[in-house]
């Protein structure tokens, strides 16, 4: 699989160390509240799992699988839900994570559709944030780092559906996406 990194833009000892103080912050906002996590699959859970295992007080999790109409490497806005969540959300304090935050075309769905089933407040955390491809107006709570606009894989984040186990964060060949 490292053949295929052009270089390690986070190590694994960085990661853990932020998974680290994201998980103290959210411990002590959360206190007394029993928030629930909501995990968009497949890239969010490698974080979510290192996230959950850190986080001190009681707190809940769930899943959601969804995917984008249309063209497959851009994100359209429209989202199409596969898998939905197991629980009622109303009244919830949730925290949807996240392994990046790019276009925020899917998570902007995501937050108006969580919104309307009337949680009772809702933030954002995402390990990996490029704002320099935002295009939703849709920013997050908690970010673990700022990224350039580089295509990265690893720590859940995957290049058809590989290299999501890799424990950093790394920059991806150009040769592998272009030459397909
Ligand atoms: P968006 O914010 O709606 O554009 O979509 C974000 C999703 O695109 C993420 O959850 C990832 O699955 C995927 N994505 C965006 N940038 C990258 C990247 O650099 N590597 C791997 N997947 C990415
Ligand atoms: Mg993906």
């Amino acid at each position: 699989m490292m053949q295929a990194i052009e270089r390690v833009l986070i190590s694994e000892e960085d990661l853990q160390k932020k998974v680290q103080e994201l998980a103290d912050c959210i411990s002590q906002q959360y206190e007394g509240k029993d928030p629930l996590l909501i995990t968009v699959l497949k890239g969010g859970f490698v974080f979510a799992a290192d996230l959950f295992r850190r986080i001190t007080i009681p707190a809940s999790v769930d899943f959601m699988a969804v995917s984008s109409y249309g063209a497959s490497s851009k994100s359209s806005g429209v989202v199409k839900i596969i898998k939905d969540l197991d629980h009622p959300v109303e009244g919830r304090d949730v925290i949807i994570i996240e392994d990046i935050l790019d276009s925020g075309m899917t998570l902007s769905y995501l937050r108006d559709m969580l919104l309307q089933r009337g949680v009772k407040s809702l933030k954002i955390c995402t390990i990996l944030n490029k704002p320099d491809r935002r295009k939703a107006d849709i920013n997050a709570d908690y970010v673990g780092f700022d990224i350039p606009d580089e295509f990265v894989v690893g720590y859940g984040l995957d290049y058809a559906e590989k290299y999501r186990n890799l424990p950093f964060v790394g920059i991806l060949k150009r040769e592998i996406y272009e030459n397909e």
